[in-house]
């Protein structure tokens, strides 16, 4: 029987079974409790779509099996290898921009397929390759704007660059001039026969792409890079769609348009979370109200700071009825939700009502005091959203910040000048006692901005590292 004839509906089936799975795992990912369900769910997915695709290269290669295996080996041995390496290394406060760069490979490969797929099959002229053509374009159109708007929220992430906007006058007409040189090229590339026609407008193309997904993000303002990393998140998924168009693999278009879709739908909420328009966001406008022009609030006097001990902070917790924890950056980089859920247990064990207020943005990735807390085994029931929480500070008598700043910012909803006005925060200070965990008083948070929470009567300043600062309450307990 002929291998292919054998191969294809075992494809179809295997295709629609890693498609399913890779909604399983999306759906198991939305929730805490079945997120390492929904993990396990993708890498099966993944796991039959690679076999799958690899077999079949191999059965229906006519230049020679044992080459393309040898050469996908390689390929998969390389880019494995480089992948445990990067994941093995990664720190949990690293990982956005781990996703960044792993964008951009998305990217990368999006442009490699649509200009490889353009040299085997050129214009021709007719109606079909017209369609061919026009997926060719527009695959390495996203693929370019990926790939250095990747690169370029890698850079700012890991601080190799000033994460400050560049708001270059005029910037939203160059980005539209842009846009319209890259839709009148892909009507010109469309419209050509051969390579040697095409070459030029797919180079026009690629080029004025790569600078416009530059300039897109270099134009965003350092506290609204976790939007930008989820909606480059969308883009890669819509860039590995198009890819799946120029391959004809429905596999990749399903997987693109879930990772497309789901990055988006990621992007609005987040948006939603920290008060922004979606629209500024995916047009690149992002960052003009936000870019620190001084207005911030920072040379204004809000007075002067407490602070507190350990030991005077282990006796008011004793007394207090009702407990709530908001953890933020600092705790990651402390590592302190381990002594955090030591203090919980401690508290607990006292008959102490101890709740977790989690924002949307804390940290530096979505999700990421909940993949936290969770690590430190702190009960899912005792952790709450934002919006579950805010308005019952006012009966909440200590709130432990723990390492959080822009997240508890007051002045998002005092200062309308502020960088960071607009942003919805957690109202610790309506509690009755606040006490905040950071190392000193110099630094302000990820937006730059000074926080006049900590200059507030009922609020005491708990200065040191978080994990040396906590393990000494739980000494003191
Ligand atoms: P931040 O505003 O970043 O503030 C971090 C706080 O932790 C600072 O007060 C810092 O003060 C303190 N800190 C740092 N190391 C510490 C340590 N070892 N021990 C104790 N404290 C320490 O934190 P946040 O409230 O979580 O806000 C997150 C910010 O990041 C937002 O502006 C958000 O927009 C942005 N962002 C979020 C994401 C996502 S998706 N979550 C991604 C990128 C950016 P000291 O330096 O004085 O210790």
């Amino acid at each position: 029987m002929d291998i292919l004839a054998m191969l294809t509906p075992l494809q179809t089936l295997a295709y629609i079974a890693a498609a399913l799975l890779f909604i399983l795992a999306l759906a198991g990912l939305s929730k805490q409790k079945t997120a390492a369900q929904g993990n396990t769910f993708g890498i099966i997915g993944m796991a039959v779509a690679l076999v799958v695709t690899v077999a079949i290269a191999i059965a229906t290669d006519s230049t020679g099996a044992g080459i393309t295996a040898a050469l996908m080996l390689v390929a998969i041995l390389i880019g494995g290898a480089f992948g445990v390496f990067k994941a093995v290394r990664v720190q949990m406060t690293g990982m956005p921009e781990l996703v960044a760069m792993l964008h951009s490979f998305v990217g990368a490969a999006a442009v490699l397929v649509g200009v490889n797929s353009f040299i085997t099959d050129p214009g021709s002229g007719t109606y079909e390759n017209a369609f061919h053509m026009g997926e060719v374009g527009l695959a390495v159109f996203i693929g370019a704007v990926t790939l250095t708007g990747s690169i370029v929220a890698y850079l700012k992430l890991s601080a190799k660059i000033s994460g400050k906007p560049l708001t270059l006058p005029g910037r939203n007409i160059i980005n539209l001039v842009m846009l319209v040189i890259i839709i009148a090229c892909i009507a010109w590339f469309v419209n050509t026969v051969g390579v040697e026609a095409g070459t030029l407008p797919l180079a026009v193309i690629t080029v004025v792409s790569l600078v416009l997904g530059a300039h897109l993000v270099l134009a965003i303002g350092g506290g609204d890079m976790p939007v930008v990393v989820s909606m480059l998140n969308s883009y890669s998924g819509w860039a590995a769609a198009m890819a799946g168009f120029t391959l004809g693999n429905d596999l990749l278009i399903i997987t693109g348009a879930l990772v497309g879709s789901s990055g988006a739908f990621l992007s609005w909420i987040m948006c939603q979370g920290m008060n922004r328009s979606f629209i500024s966001v995916i047009l690149g406008g992002f960052g003009e109200g936000a870019s620190p022009k001084g207005g911030s609030g920072e040379a204004r006097d809000y007075g002067e700071h407490t602070e507190i001990t350990p030991e005077e902070v282990a006796a008011l917790l004793k007394e207090a009825k009702r407990v709530v924890v908001t953890p933020g950056y600092g705790m990651a980089v402390a590592q302190a939700q381990f002594p955090v859920a030591e203090l919980t247990r401690k508290l607990i064990a006292m008959g102490v009502n101890v709740q977790f207020g989690i924002h949307p943005v804390a940290g530096r990735m979505p999700g990421h005091m909940n993949v936290l807390l969770a690590e430190a085994k702190v009960p899912y029931d005792n952790v709450f959203e934002m919006d579950e929480i805010n308005d019952e500070f006012g009966d909440v008598d200590v709130v432990l910040v723990i390492g959080a700043n822009d997240t508890v910012n007051p002045s998002a909803e005092t200062e309308p000048d502020s960088p960071i006005a607009g942003m919805p925060v957690l109202r610790v200070w309506e509690a009755g006692r606040v006490i905040v965990s950071k190392r000193g008083m110099g630094n302000a948070g990820y937006a730059g901005v000074q926080n006049p929470l900590f200059f507030n009567e009922n609020t005491d300043m708990l200065l040191g590292n978080a994990k040396d600062t906590v393990e000494a309450i739980n000494a003191a307990l």
